[in-house]
């Protein structure tokens, strides 16, 4: 089928023209947020880069709004202002702001005390319904996503005695130091602008194209890679889907080639309660979540296979009980599997990432992302919408990326600075670093009438300032 797009512009003309934009909606931001511009020059004087994290500078706006409060799908800024909050700590909120039955059980366990390096026995349910969900026997709780793919990352160096980890350009799987790389211009380099760190990536990571089985089963056939780590579908470069047959493809490769398979669902949980990886029946070594686990209190998690469990057990026994001093593994956190968290988790995985919940938001999503391509398809714009469950992601870019490379050749930053902008001074949030929309359980249909209705203006704003594309 051949699209009939609106005809295009001098590519100069219609960068100004999107620049011009873009300092509109900023002056807009920063005349609607007083307090925030306040709060936020404050917070130079005393953070490295503005707030109590670097990224909370790159909000579209110029600077972040400062949360008043939160709950359920709504945040309050000090400034006064409602925010359909689509954003949802980029995951982390997936369970809505302050859910009851989160809110509850950390309550709870706050009186009982949060930390004793000891086990509860709210742990051994959690770690019934881990395995029940995501079909892993061996479970390890860590404080962050980051902390679990590194744990994951180390235990797949011990067992196969490899030392490389091979991820697919345009990956993000935290503060992981393999995974911050890409291909660019035919060449390993570093991941979207992270800055290089005298880290020789080339040494310790390996990096192919997503969707690309002959590239990897290159990569793979030294025999010296320790383990792919991937997200099922990419979700941190735009949305990549997954190409059929792919996911066979990288299981029998990893399988002839003694390399462990690591799937990220920390995103992909957005699928379901047991991620894409129970729902499409996938058979990973070792399993990774995090973010919304814990309905928003620091959480991370991985599993093991029986086999890879085997393995490690053959390198480090369990604690033998005549020698009190068990072997360390290298892998972190005093706070790790701390009774509030585990409590809390606990809560999440019975009360609030159900079944019934989850029917909810994918319908929601399915709604936003149906409406949103309406609005494109209605006014012939080389854009589109992919949707994962619960999750849905626009995309300034002309056809559906098969790998990172088509993200690079054909991403519209400059599009999406504008989009966000605008949505900020809307009342919507997105993640700051691309598009995407998560549904919580809170989540209404109101508030996906409200995102169609603001994208109908910004699409509108385009085409009275003659941007096309
Ligand atoms: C797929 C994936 N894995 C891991 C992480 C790291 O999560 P955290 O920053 O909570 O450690 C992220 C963060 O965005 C992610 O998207």
């Amino acid at each position: 089928m051949t699209i009939d797009y609106a005809p295009t512009q001098k590519a100069t003309d219609r960068a100004a023209a999107i620049d011009r934009l873009i300092e509109a909606e900023q002056a807009r931001f920063a005349s609607r947020h007083p307090k925030s511009a306040a709060a936020w020059a404050r917070g130079r004087e005393h953070y490295l880069y503005g707030g109590p994290s670097h990224w909370m500078r790159r909000w579209a706006g110029g600077f972040p709004i400062y949360a008043e409060a939160a709950s359920g799908a709504h945040i309050q800024d000090i400034d006064g202002h409602d925010y359909v909050d689509f954003c949802l700590g980029d995951t982390g909120g997936m369970c809505g702001h302050a859910p009851e039955p989160v809110t509850r059980a950390a309550l709870h366990q706050l009186q009982r005390g949060t930390t004793m390096m000891l086990p509860t026995l709210d742990s051994l349910w959690v770690g019934e319904e881990l395995t029940r969900r995501f079909g892993l026997p061996y479970w390890t709780l860590t404080t962050s996503a980051t902390d679990a793919n590194r744990g994951a990352i180390r235990i797949a160096r011990m067992i196969t005695g490899r030392d490389k980890v091979l991820v697919f350009s345009g990956c993000y799987h935290g503060g992981v130091e393999e995974a911050h790389v890409e291909i660019r211009n035919g060449k390993i380099g570093m991941r979207n602008m992270i800055h290089p760190n005298a880290v020789d990536h080339a040494a310790v990571s390996r990096v192919v194209e997503f969707n690309d089985v002959a590239a990897l089963e290159q990569a793979l056939k030294a025999g010296d890679v320790a383990c792919v780590l991937t997200e099922p579908l990419m979700t941190n470069f735009g949305m990549i889907p997954v190409e059929p047959g792919f996911h066979d493809a990288l299981r029998r490769l990893t399988r002839e080639t003694g390399t462990l398979l690591v799937i990220d669902e920390t995103h992909t949980i957005s699928c379901g309660p047991g991620g894409y990886t129970a729902l499409n029946g996938l058979e990973p070594d070792m399993l990774v979540a995090g973010k919304a686990i814990a309905g928003g209190i620091p959480a991370g998690i991985f599993g093991l296979s029986q086999a890879v469990a085997e393995r490690m057990w053959q390198i480090v026994p369990h604690a033998n009980p005549k020698q009190r001093q068990s072997a360390h593994l290298g892998i972190g956190g005093t706070l790790a599997g701390n009774a509030l968290t585990v409590a809390t988790m606990k809560a999440v995985l019975e009360e609030v990432l159900t079944e019934a919940n989850y029917a909810r938001m994918i319908a929601l999503a399915t709604r936003l992302a149906d409406e949103a391509r309406a609005l494109i398809s209605r006014s012939r714009r080389p854009w589109h919408v992919t949707q994962i469950g619960a999750r849905a992601e626009i995309m300034f870019t002309p056809k559906v990326p098969r790998s990172g490379a088509d993200v690079i050749a054909t991403r519209q930053g400059d599009l999406e600075t504008l989009l966000h902008a605008f949505y900020m001074n809307e009342g919507i949030l997105v993640t700051p670093f691309h598009t995407m929309f998560l549904m919580c359980p809170a989540s209404t249909e109101e508030d996906v009438a409200r995102h169609t209705e603001v994208f109908a203006r910004f699409i509108e704003l385009l085409e009275r300032e003659g941007i096309a594309g």
